[in-house]
C-alpha cells in the first residue's frame, strides 16, 4: 500500500428532516448567501424547509448556477457576495451549485485575478461554506474539489483546496425523489465510476480499498435499478445517497493508485458537445476498459468475479464478459454508451483530440501512458 494523507472534514448530517437543523451549523451572526441552480428547489420544497430553518439569519439568494457552473454566472455570485458582505455561503442543489459555490467561497476570499484559481492557484482563504445536497452523485458534498466550466474556452478547469471541504453537507434522502430519471441514472453512473477510478487500476496490496470499493459497486447495482422504478423508495435513495458521497470523499483512493482518464477525456465531450458530465463516463469507461484490458487485466478479472459473479470461462472471456455487463448496467440505468446515442460520429473525434492536446491531456491513466493515440483508440471504439 502506498503512503497517504487522509483528510477529510466534512460533517455528514444523514436523513429525513436534517434541513430543520441548519442553524447549529452556521456561526450565528453569519449572513448567509444561499446560492442555488436554475429552479428546482422552488418545486420539490427544499427552499421553504431551507427558508424556515435560517429565518434567525440575514440571507440573501444567489440563482442560476447552471449544470456546468460557468465561470461568468459565478463572478456575478461573487460580486453580490461581496456587495451583501455574505460571510457564510449554502449551498442548496446538486454537484454543479456546490462545485459553484466552493469557488465563489474562494473567489470572494482572493484579492488576484480569480481566474487564477482555476489556473493552478490554491485558494489559501475561503469563505465558510455548507452544502444541502440535492442529487447524489459527484461526492462534492464531502470533498475538497470542483470543476468550472468556461464557455468560451471550451474548457472544464478542476481545482482543489483542504478548504473547500464543506464544513458540513445535509444529506436528505426525501430531497432526491424529485429527481428526473436522466439524472437519477446519471447520478449512479457517476457514482460508479468515480468508484472505478480508484478500484480498476492494477494491483497494490490493499485489499480492503477493494473490497470497500466492490461494496459500494454491488450497491450501485443492487439499489440504482429501484431508484428508477420506484423514485420515491427512501431507503433506495438513502443507499445511493450514501454510496454516492463515500464514492469520491477521499477514503476509497487511499494507498491506491488512480486512473482519471475516463473523467477527463469525458470533461472534453461536454465542454465541446455539451454532454452531461456522467453520459461522457459511460461513453468513454467501456471503451477504456476494452482498450487497457491488458494493463487492468489482473484487477478487471477481479472485478468480473467479485462483482459481477463471473467465474466461467476463460480469462479473457471473463474480462469481455465484465465490460459487457459494465455497458449494459449503465444501459439499464438509461444512460447510452455510445457517441452515436449523442448523434457524434467520427468527425467529432479529431475535435475532442485538439483539445486534449491544449489541455496538456497527454499522458493519462494510472500508469501516465495513455497518450493521444491511445485516446483516439478509446473514442473510435465509443462510436
Ligand atoms: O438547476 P436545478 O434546477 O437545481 O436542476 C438541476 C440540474 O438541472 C437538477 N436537479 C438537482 N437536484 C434536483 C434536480 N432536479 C429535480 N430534483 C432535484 N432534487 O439536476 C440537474 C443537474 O444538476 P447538476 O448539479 O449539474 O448535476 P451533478 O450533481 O451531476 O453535477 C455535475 C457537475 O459536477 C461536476 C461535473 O463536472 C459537473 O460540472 N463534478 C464534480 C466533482 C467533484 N466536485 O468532486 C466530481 C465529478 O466527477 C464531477 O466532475
Ligand atoms: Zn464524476
Amino acid at each position: 500500500m502506498r503512503n497517504f494523507n487522509f483528510y477529510n472534514p466534512t460533517r455528514i448530517l444523514f436523513g429525513e428532516g436534517q434541513i430543520a437543523s441548519l442553524a447549529q451549523h452556521i456561526p450565528a451572526g453569519s449572513r448567509v448567501l444561499v446560492t442555488h441552480g436554475g429552479g428546482s428547489i422552488f418545486q420539490n420544497g427544499v427552499w421553504e424547509q431551507v427558508e424556515q430553518a435560517l429565518s434567525s439569519y440575514p440571507v440573501s439568494r444567489f440563482g442560476g448556477i447552471e449544470a456546468n457552473p460557468q465561470y461568468t454566472t459565478l463572478l456575478r455570485a461573487v460580486a453580490q457576495a461581496k456587495a451583501d458582505e455574505s460571510s457564510f455561503i449554502l449551498a442548496v442543489g446538486g454537484g454543479s451549485v456546490i462545485d459553484g459555490s466552493k469557488f465563489i467561497a474562494a473567489a470572494c476570499a482572493y484579492s488576484g485575478e480569480p481566474f487564477d484559481l482555476l489556473c493552478g492557484t490554491r485558494a489559501e482563504q475561503a469563505l465558510p461554506l455548507g452544502c444541502v445536497l440535492t442529487l447524489a452523485a459527484t461526492g462534492s458534498e464531502s470533498n475538497g474539489n470542483g470543476v468550472v466550466s468556461h464557455a468560451e474556452r471550451q474548457q472544464k478547469l478542476p481545482f482543489f483546496s483542504p478548504l473547500l471541504f464543506p464544513r458540513f453537507a445535509i444529506l436528505d434522502p426525501r430531497t432526491t425523489f424529485s429527481l428526473p430519471p436522466r439524472q437519477i441514472g446519471n447520478g449512479v453512473v457517476d457514482a460508479f465510476v468515480h468508484t472505478l477510478e480508484q478500484y480498476l487500476t492494477y494491483p497494490s496490496d490493499a485489499p480492503l480499498q477493494d473490497r470497500y470499493a466492490e461494496g459500494l459497486l454491488l450497491t450501485l447495482i443492487e439499489e440504482g435499478p429501484k431508484a428508477l422504478a420506484n423514485p420515491e423508495d427512501y431507503n433506495v435513495r438513502a443507499n445511493l445517497m450514501w454510496c454516492a458521497t463515500q464514492a469520491l470523499n477521499g477514503l476509497l483512493g487511499c494507498g491506491v493508485p488512480q486512473d482519471w482518464a475516463t473523467h477527463l477525456i469525458g470533461h472534453e465531450l461536454t465542454a465541446l458537445y455539451h454532454l452531461d458530465h456522467a453520459q461522457t463516463l459511460a461513453v468513454i469507461l467501456p471503451a477504456l476498459l476494452a482498450e487497457r484490458r491488458d494493463a487492468k487485466h489482473a484487477k478487471l478479472l477481479q472485478y468480473a468475479e467479485r462483482v459481477w459473479g463471473l467465474r466461467k470461462g476463460s480469462p479473457d472471456e471473463c474480462v469481455d464478459a465484465a465490460i459487457h455487463a459494465t455497458e449494459a448496467f449503465f444501459q439499464r440505468m438509461g444512460v447510452a454508451t455510445r457517441l452515436s446515442a449523442h448523434g457524434l460520429d467520427a468527425e467529432a473525434i479529431p475535435e475532442v483530440l485538439a483539445q486534449l492536446q491544449r489541455h496538456g491531456m497527454l499522458a493519462l491513466g494510472e500508469h501516465r501512458d495513455i497518450d493521444l493515440a491511445t485516446s483516439e483508440r478509446i473514442l473510435l471504439r465509443a462510436l
